[in-house]
């Protein structure tokens, strides 16, 4: 089984991103969250610090934006060369044109789901999406608790993938660890974004090789 850990920068030290980079090199994909202060209650960072860390990462960038109206901002991100780029399901007006533009401009199309937020309006969608996010937490902050109550979507969202014969990324985000990571494989999720529990540690090196070997446990 395909198994992806892509650890958050949230969790990182944000005036040494550049060095923070270099603690991961056996990561899939470095994911970047942007919070805007409106969808979520919390603020990070935007467009040019994405640009940078796109011009100094070695390892692909899985951009999660947390902003309002992704219909206006999300194709700037995905011409920074980002290699994805997921935005929350309620921040669009139209998330099907979203989803085509930015893969026009060559980025994997991604959509997320809060845990309030119900999977069903999306299932027929999927071929739209090369991702899709489950939110493990509220989206906002790191270091929340997993919540178990939202696996039915991935069990869900896994059916209608195979159904329908896609390829599409089953991403989960919020409360990972080794504890926890082997809930969500179980469930369906093949892509697992850790904040905490990798640069929270001293050997993220060491912490993603636990995380991989528990989600294929
Ligand atoms: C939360 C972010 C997450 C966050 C996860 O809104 O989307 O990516 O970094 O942090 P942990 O892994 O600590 O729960
Ligand atoms: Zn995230």
């Amino acid at each position: 089984m395909t198994v992806r850990i892509n650890p958050s920068i949230l969790a990182a030290d944000f005036v040494d991103f550049a060095n923070e980079l270099t603690r991961i090199p056996t990561a899939d994909l470095v994911h970047v969250d942007v919070m805007d202060n409106h969808f979520v209650p919390n603020l990070t960072f935007g467009l040019p610090m994405v640009e940078r860390l796109q011009q100094v990462s070695e390892l692909p960038l899985d951009v999660h934006l947390m902003l309002e109206d992704a219909d206006r901002w999300a194709p700037g991100y995905a011409e920074t060369g980002a290699y994805s780029v997921t935005f929350h399901a309620e921040a669009a007006a139209d998330p099907v044109a979203v989803a085509r533009r930015l893969r026009e401009i060559g980025a994997r199309a991604g959509i997320a789901l809060k845990p309030g937020t119900a999977v069903d309006p999306y299932l027929d969608l999927l071929p739209e999406f090369d991702q899709v996010l489950v939110m493990t937490v509220e989206p906002g902050f790191g270091g929340q608790s997993f919540m178990d109550s939202v696996m039915p979507k991935l069990e869900r969202l896994r059916a209608a993938r195979e159904a329908a014969g896609l390829d599409v990324w089953l991403q989960v985000d919020g409360g990972i660890s080794e504890k926890t990571i082997g809930i969500a494989a179980e469930a369906g999720a093949d892509t697992f974004v850790a904040g905490s529990s990798v640069f929270g540690t001293d050997d993220p090196v060491a912490a993603i090789a636990t995380l991989r070997a528990a989600a294929q446990a």
